[in-house]
């Protein structure tokens, strides 16, 4: 019995320490208030125009967006291009098609076609990036919103797209007694969820990105742009539902309203 209760005070007092240690290197997501939060949030349209900027000049070269198609960038709820803006971002890369003999060529890719991946297959990827593979971004807030997920981003304004911004900018110098020991080709970030060594070189530098209405492009705005654009790849019928929600909770108001008033009516007689 003794020995018991020794092993399981062992196994509390390990997995204890195991929890300090992790707590220590991992740091929670930074808070940002993004226009998109709350339960009337939208999209800034601006914004979302210049995340897919940053996202096509720097974060494409290594992460591919595969549930992406052209035409999504023009649909409504989303960064708002025009039909023609569309037209020619897609021409700017080019797919390979069959021709009527079944013979592949290249042509221009159109509205209806996917965005380009950056590498052809997994192990290119792999070998490109020192081992590590960079994960499709397509639902990256999505998949990384957090064990509280849905709710912690409804009633703190914390999720994915946080995220992602804590790790574009959440690059440090490593702590002294974890400086010795960094393997190589990583890089020190306490916010990367398999922290803390990643294995992306910070892809952000002031100025990187130069947006068409001058809009600030240090590192913070522009890991807010793109994490913004992010989450509207990963849900991108947030607005449409939120106010779909909203129209559904007026109606159950004023049923309920209705429902109260019938059955004061019917049961006035009754009453006395
Ligand atoms: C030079 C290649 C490269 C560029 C450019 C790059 N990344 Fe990465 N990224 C990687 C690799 C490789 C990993 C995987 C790191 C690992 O697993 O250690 C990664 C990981 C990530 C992660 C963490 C994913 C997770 O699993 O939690 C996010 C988020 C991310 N990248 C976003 C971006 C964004 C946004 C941009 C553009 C601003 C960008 N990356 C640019 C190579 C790149």
């Amino acid at each position: 019995m003794i020995m018991r209760k020794t092993f399981l005070a062992a196994v509390l007092l390990l997995a204890g320490a195991g929890l300090a240690g992790a707590a220590e290197t991992r740091h929670a997501a930074k808070d940002i208030d993004f226009s998109f939060e709350g339960p009337f949030g939208t999209f800034d349209r601006g914004q979302l125009q210049r995340g897919y900027k940053v996202y096509k000049e720097v974060c494409a070269n290594c992460h591919s967006m595969k549930q992406m198609v052209f035409r999504n960038l023009s649909q409504p709820g989303g960064p708002g291009f025009s039909g023609a803006q569309v037209q020619a971002l897609a021409a700017t890369y080019t797919i390979q098609d069959l021709n009527d003999q079944g013979e592949p060529f290249d042509r221009e890719r159109i509205p209806s076609d996917h965005f380009p991946s950056p590498f052809p297959n997994e192990q290119a990827a792999r070998v490109a990036n020192g081992g590590a593979l960079p994960p499709d971004l397509s639902l990256i807030t999505k998949a990384r919103a957090g064990w509280t997920g849905t709710f912690a981003q409804l009633f703190y304004g914390m999720g994915g797209p946080e995220y992602v911004y804590s790790v574009l900018t959440g690059y440090e110098e490593p702590p002294a007694e974890l400086a010795s020991s960094a393997p190589e080709g990583k890089h020190y970030n306490p916010y990367f969820e398999a922290g803390p060594w990643i294995g992306m070189a910070p892809p952000l530098s002031d100025g990187q990105v130069t947006f068409d209405d001058g809009s600030p492009n240090s590192v913070d705005a522009m890991a807010r742009d793109v994490a913004a654009f992010l989450a509207w790849a990963s849900e991108p019928k947030m607005e449409e539902r939120k106010g779909l929600g909203f129209s559904v909770i007026i109606y159950l108001v004023i049923l309920t309203l209705l429902l109260y008033l019938v059955k004061r009516k019917i049961w006035t007689k009754v009453e006395h």
